[in-house]
C-alpha cells in the first residue's frame, strides 16, 4: 500500500454547520445569543437533563461546577485524565487528591474513590474515559452516602451509556466541544445538570456575574441595567460557535455509530492478528462512543511503536503521559514519581490511534497495516 496521511482526528463538519455559521454571521448576532438557547435545549434533550448551560470549554464548565457549590476543602479525581481535570480544582481554590483507575477500563471506580474520602472531602470528579463511562451504581452511592458532589468529567464521553442512561446525567456533566471530540465547536464546553438554580448560578458565573441575559433585558424597562450578584468570569460561548453545536448534535449518533463501526473493524483485526495487543475493554453495561481508540502494548516497545507510526503517516498519540500527578506542576506541588503506579504503568503502555467519524476503509486499513510491521516481533 502506498503511504498516506492519517491523522489523529479529523473533526467532521456538515453542510448545515457551513450554512449555520452564515446565518449567525449575516445576522449580526455574534455574541451568546439565540443558538445558545438552542444548543441547550438540543443537549437536554438528548440526556435527558433539565438544564444546560453552554460555556467556553469544559474546563471553565468544570471550575464553574466547584465554585457554584463553593467547594474549598479536599476534591477526589483520578490522576490518568488531561491536567484540566486537576486543573480546575486547584484554580477553583480547593485542593486536588489524585487517585489510580482500573488498568482495564481506565476509568476510576467507587473503591479507588472510597481509598480517598477523609473528613475533608467534598466532592468527585470523576473522568469517563475516551468514550466509555465510569461504573456509575457504586460512585452514585458513595457520594449519596458521603454527601459529596458528584461531577462527571465528561470531556472525552458524549453519548454514552451507563445501564441506559447518559454521561453527564448522573450528577453535575461537564463537556468539551475541542476538535477531538465526539462534537466539536472548536473550543467550547457544556455543563448539565438537575437543578434549575444551580443552573441559573453557574450562568451568571460564565456571564460576569449578572443573572439576566441580554436578550431577556431586551423586553424590559430598563434593558441598560446588569447587576452584577457574584463576581464572574467570562466563560460564554458565542452564538456562533453554539450554532454549530447545535447542528453537530442533531448528528450525534450517527457520528458515534460511525465511531463505533471503525472501532469494531479495529477489535477484529487486533483479535485475530496482534494476539499480544490489548484491544479496549467495554463493561457489559456501557455503551462505547470512542472518543479515542486506545490499545495497550508491553512497556519497552510503545514508544518505539508510536514513533513508527508517525514516521510513516498514522497520527498515533498517547492520552496521557505524564499522568497528572507527575505533571510538572503537580510534582511541585509534592505528587511523587511511584505514587500511583497502575496509573503510571497505564501512562506507558498505551497508545492512541486515529478514530474519526469520517475515516475511511482506505485510512483504516493504512493504520492496520503499519501497526502490524510496527508491531513485527511481539
Ligand atoms: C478528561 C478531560 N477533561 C477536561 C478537558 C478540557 O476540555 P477543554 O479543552 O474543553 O477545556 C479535556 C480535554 O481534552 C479532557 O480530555
Amino acid at each position: 500500500m502506498k503511504q498516506i496521511d492519517v491523522p489523529l482526528c479529523v473533526p467532521d463538519i456538515g453542510e448545515e454547520e457551513f450554512a449555520a455559521v452564515k446565518e449567525v454571521l449575516s445576522s449580526g448576532w455574534l455574541a451568546h445569543g439565540p443558538y445558545n438557547k438552542k444548543f441547550e435545549d438540543a443537549f437536554c434533550s438528548h440526556l435527558s437533563v433539565p438544564c444546560a448551560v453552554t460555556m467556553n470549554s469544559c474546563t471553565s464548565a468544570l471550575e464553574a461546577a466547584l465554585k457554584v457549590s463553593n467547594i474549598k476543602g479536599e476534591v477526589i479525581a483520578p490522576s490518568f485524565t488531561w491536567v484540566a481535570t486537576a486543573n480546575c480544582i486547584v484554580t477553583a481554590g480547593a485542593t486536588p487528591v489524585l487517585c489510580e483507575v482500573d488498568p482495564a477500563s481506565r476509568n476510576v471506580t467507587a473503591e479507588h474513590i472510597a481509598a480517598h474520602i477523609t473528613p475533608r472531602t467534598e466532592a468527585v470528579i470523576i473522568v469517563h474515559y475516551g468514550g466509555q463511562m465510569c461504573q456509575m451504581d457504586g460512585i452514585v452511592e458513595l457520594c449519596e452516602r458521603h454527601n459529596l458532589l458528584l461531577i462527571e468529567d465528561s470531556a472525552e464521553t458524549l453519548g454514552a451509556t451507563w445501564k441506559g442512561r447518559q454521561a453527564g446525567s448522573f450528577g453535575v456533566g461537564c463537556f468539551s466541544f475541542f476538535p477531538t471530540k465526539n462534537v466539536t465547536t472548536g473550543e467550547g464546553g457544556m455543563l448539565t445538570c438537575h437543578d434549575a438554580d444551580f443552573a441559573a448560578r453557574a450562568k451568571a458565573m460564565s456571564g460576569h456575574g449578572v443573572f439576566s441575559t441580554t436578550l431577556a433585558r431586551e423586553k424590559e424597562e430598563r434593558p441598560w441595567l446588569r447587576a452584577a450578584e457574584i463576581p464572574g468570569h467570562n466563560w460564554r460561548m458565542s452564538n456562533l460557535l453554539a450554532a454549530i453545536g447545535f447542528h453537530q448534535m442533531q448528528r450525534l449518533d450517527e457520528m458515534n455509530a460511525a465511531r463505533q463501526r471503525l472501532a469494531a473493524r479495529y477489535d477484529e483485526f487486533i483479535g485475530s492478528e496482534l494476539p499480544m495487543v490489548k484491544a479496549p475493554f467495554v463493561n457489559e453495561h456501557a455503551t462505547h462512543v470512542y472518543q479515542m481508540y486506545t490499545i495497550e502494548v508491553p512497556e519497552d516497545r510503545r514508544n518505539g511503536i508510536v514513533m513508527d507510526l508517525r514516521a510513516h503517516g498514522v497520527g498515533a498519540s498517547v492520552h496521557f503521559d505524564p499522568p497528572v500527578h507527575l505533571q510538572p506542576a503537580y510534582l511541585d506541588l509534592g505528587w511523587k514519581d511511584g505514587e500511583l503506579p497502575l496509573t503510571e504503568k497505564l501512562s506507558r503502555e498505551l497508545i492512541t490511534l486515529p478514530i474519526f467519524p469520517k475515516m475511511t476503509q482506505v485510512e483504516q486499513d493504512w493504520v492496520i497495516e503499519r501497526l502490524k510491521l510496527a508491531c513485527a516481533g511481539m
